[in-house]
């Protein structure tokens, strides 16, 4: 038998439930906050933003949640997603681990990000919403509502932040050829856009002030509900079909993961890979394991940020949410991982993360591109800027395990392709690439401001 590189399920094994890790968690996470009265916000708080269904599944306690049948359908366009032995790169590497990865880039998209932008299309479809608004950062998130949005009938706006606007064109592109408008945040077109442009007309924007533009839609527009790509509970239930996928393939090649590594931005694709195996070990249906969180070492939230009620946004439109988080006012460095360029961590992964159930560990751009196109040269696939910090955190595992003599099994989540990030690689190539440093100042700066909550 020649070595085996793929492990494909059948559709008919495509897991019909979403995991919610809630449900076996020793506490719950803190609950969000009405930032006027400092008070746990309720559903009414949030159905000017949001249909119903998902409402429910943001506060729900329930251990496993049905994947309506509309959205299976969908979801087998193209999944279940592949799960690969990447050989060549153990080779180069010499190391005695065993790297497996799930890659999410096969989806229209190319990212694990239509796993929640199909169901919260087809949620606010279901409920009579005609309009969605929402806020991307390398495109990745815009795309797939494009997408999805385009699939059951809606009008889909998505402020883009200008930094990745301009440097990612095509993504608009594809944006508008399934039926959205992409606009660059800030925009003149919200308070809170032009707010920014007088303050700097040049401003390169930030996701926290694009979710404020794109909140801000919604908010003073009946017939417009917004949409967002990561961080809230729902978001991370839609991507845990992921991890479930990834348990029955890992039986398959009959190897049991002891490190598990996700890249993190708002958190969904960490949660979608990790969240399902967290699950298996709170249960006591499996010993323990590690979980890894890598995220950029310019926008540390995990790492170097504050666990406190903060704003999900510039703007302070949002309830507080605790958090990791570096300030809401806090303007990451112009990277080219646009997707990781949020100032805080969704507060179910801050919430395990005070657990003590995963690790977290930053890298600069230089390295995770380096491991990025040492990982294209062996495995063949070019990764998306954000997917290469999870390249560059299965490396270091991998190179330790060489290190200490241990065959351990690496699993990471290859979050989507790069084909329309190629200026990046183009940058990194030239030469042209810095490593940039956060502003101290301003990170202290933008956490003295954090909301005082009694
Ligand atoms: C390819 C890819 N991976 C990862 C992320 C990070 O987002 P999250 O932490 O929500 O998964 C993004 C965000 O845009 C992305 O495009």
């Amino acid at each position: 038998m020649p070595d085996r590189n793929r492990y494909l399920l059948e559709e008919s094994r495509m897991p019909r439930q979403w995991y919610n890790i809630v449900a076996d968690l020793p506490a719950p996470p803190a609950p969000p906050l009405h930032p006027g009265t400092g008070q746990p916000i309720g559903p009414d708080d949030l159905a000017p933003l949001f249909p119903k269904a998902i409402i429910a599944q943001e506060v729900s306690t329930e251990r496993w949640i049905d994947i309506p049948e509309p959205v299976c359908e969908v979801f087998r366009m193209w999944r279940p997603s592949p799960l690969f032995r990447a050989r060549r790169l153990e080779k180069l590497l010499g190391t005695p681990a065993k790297i497996y990865f799930k890659y999410e880039g096969v989806s229209p998209a190319g990212s694990h990000k239509p796993n929640s932008a199909v169901p919260q299309a087809w949620y606010n479809a279901q409920e009579g919403v005609k309009k969605l608004s929402t806020e991307t950062g390398a495109g990745q998130w815009g795309s797939s509502l494009a997408f999805a949005g385009g699939l059951f009938g809606l009008d889909v706006t998505v402020y883009q932040v200008r930094v990745s606007y301009d440097q990612k064109p095509y993504r608009r592109a594809m944006m508008e050829t399934w039926g959205a408008k992409c606009l660059p945040s800030p925009s003149d077109t919200t308070e809170a856009g032009r707010a920014a442009l007088a303050k700097n007309p040049d401003f390169m924007g930030s996701l926290g002030l694009a979710i404020s533009e794109a909140v801000e839609v919604a908010a003073k527009n009946e017939d417009t509900k917004y949409a967002l790509g990561s961080v809230l509970n729902h978001v991370l239930l839609h991507q845990t079909i992921v991890g479930q996928e990834a348990i029955l393939q890992m039986e398959m090649t009959g190897d049991d993961p002891d490190v598990i590594v996700g890249c993190t931005g708002g958190g969904s694709n960490f949660a979608g890979i990790a969240f399902p195996f967290i699950g298996q070990q709170l249960r006591g249906e499996h010993g323990k394991r590690r979980f890894v969180a890598v995220e950029p070492a310019a926008c540390p939230s995990l790492t170097r940020g504050k666990f406190a009620y903060d704003f999900g946004d510039t703007s302070h439109l949002t309830p507080l949410v605790n958090m990791h988080t570096l300030g809401s006012t806090f303007t990451p460095p112009g990277f080219h991982a646009g997707g990781l360029r949020y100032h805080g961590m969704a507060p179910m992964i801050s919430h395990v993360a005070e657990l003590g159930l995963i690790e977290a560990q930053a890298y600069h751009q230089k390295a995770c591109f380096e491991a990025g196109v040492m990982f294209a040269r062996t495995e063949g696939i070019v990764p998306a800027p954000e997917a290469t910090h999870a390249i560059k955190g299965a490396i270091e595992e991998a190179l330790r395990c060489k290190r200490e003599g241990k065959a351990e099994t690496i699993l990471f989540c290859l979050s989507g392709h790069g084909h329309l990030d190629m200026a990046a690689y183009q940058a990194y190539f030239d030469g042209k690439l810095i490593d940039q440093d956060y502003d101290e100042k301003e990170l202290a700066m933008a956490l003295s401001l954090l909301p005082q909550v009694a």
